[in-house]
């Protein structure tokens, strides 16, 4: 391992809220069981989630990418100068690098769950741009009331980048409190931009979350592993699957593990049982018509200053401002 580098600081936020194990507690007794999404991140899932990003039914990456890279100097234009870029669930950061080049921020925040991605993911883009100051905080970022203000520059407008679609793994309420909550994070010169998925041909959406080599299926069912791994649990993956299926009603793809069989898991002590046919919801996915986005975003507070999307209109990045009632309530509350 190399040393790490100058201009790199990691802070463990411990703010993870509740445990791994009241949260699959809580979820396997809720009917119908449930299991948190944020808990798939441990280094194999995280790494796994990397290969999903490069199966070739998983357009999302690709698409968001060619986005950014053909309107990469309006949107660097749209971005202030020297701004403190912040990213929740910063991840590999392969998409951010491009993001860096092109609009030069003063300091990048790296905040992610996994603490071996973000270290790495972090430390990658520290040793690419030495003059960046580059913070890493882990924590589950829907649980970070603030940023660690001390450690940020002062003065700079903070951008908040959230691609990948992530915000589509929140309700369409939970959408509306986080962007609540990244108003006060960025301050009312502050600004948002984000990767939204959209609507499209059920058959494209329901292949992007099982694809053909079965990645998918395998990030899906290391939730299982973890659960036997951490919590000495006992289930036996052979007789669970992974399924995805879209709901064109709520506009949502849901990933399940469906048990195969009727069984009976230990988990923490407490013994469950799944009948043949029940599932497991581990995720949804939400997509969006950008009319619908934006009248989301403008509920949370904020109003769209541009979408950038691809021909097919297969994905959409907004660049997001707090409205100017929100903009002087977050300026008071500072
Ligand atoms: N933000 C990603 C998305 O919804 C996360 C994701 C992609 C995902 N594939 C997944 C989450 C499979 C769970 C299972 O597109």
């Amino acid at each position: 391992m190399d040393a790490a580098p100058a201009n790199l600081a990691i802070v463990a936020a411990e703010c993870f809220g509740t445990s791994l194990r009241d949260d699959v507690l809580a979820g396997l007794a809720a009917r119908p069981k449930t299991l948190p999404a944020k808990w798939f991140y441990d280094a194999s899932g995280s790494e796994l989630f990397e290969a999903i990003c490069a199966t070739p039914e998983y357009y999302v990456t690709r698409t968001e990418l060619a986005i950014l890279d053909r309107h990469l100097d309006a949107i660097a234009a749209a971005l202030p100068p020297a701004a403190v870029l912040i990213e929740p669930g910063s991840g590999a950061g392969t998409k951010t690098r491009r993001l860096i080049e092109a609009c030069r921020p003063s300091a990048y925040v790296a905040i992610d769950i996994s603490r071996s991605m973000l270290e790495a993911g972090a430390a990658a883009t520290a040793r690419l741009f030495p003059a960046l100051r580059v913070l890493a905080i882990h924590a589950d970022y829907t649980r970070l009331e603030a940023l660690p203000g001390e450690a940020l520059p002062a003065g700079a407008s903070r951008v908040l980048y959230f691609p990948g679609s992530t915000i589509g793994n929140f309700t369409p309420e939970d959408t509306r409190a986080f962007l609540e909550r990244v108003a006060r994070w960025i301050g009312p010169a502050g600004s948002v931009l984000i990767g939204v998925d959209t609507r499209k041909d059920p058959a494209v959406l329901e292949a992007a979350y099982d694809d053909r080599a079965g990645v998918t299926a395998r990030f899906n069912l290391n939730l299982l592993a973890r659960l036997n791994a951490e919590l000495g649990a006992s289930f036996d993956l052979s007789r669970f699957r992974h399924r995805a299926r879209y709901d064109a009603q709520l506009g949502r793809v849901e990933m399940h593990l469906e048990s195969l069989v009727d069984q009976q898991v230990d988990v923490a002590g407490v013994r469950h049982a799944f009948c043949r046919g029940e599932t497991i919801h581990t995720e949804n996915s939400y997509k969006y018509v950008p009319e619908a986005f934006r009248a989301l975003a403008a509920e949370g507070g904020y109003d769209c200053r541009s979408t950038w999307t691809d021909e097919q209109q297969a994905f959409a990045i907004y660049h997001l401002v707090p409205a100017a009632g929100l903009a002087a309530a977050a300026g008071r509350a500072r």
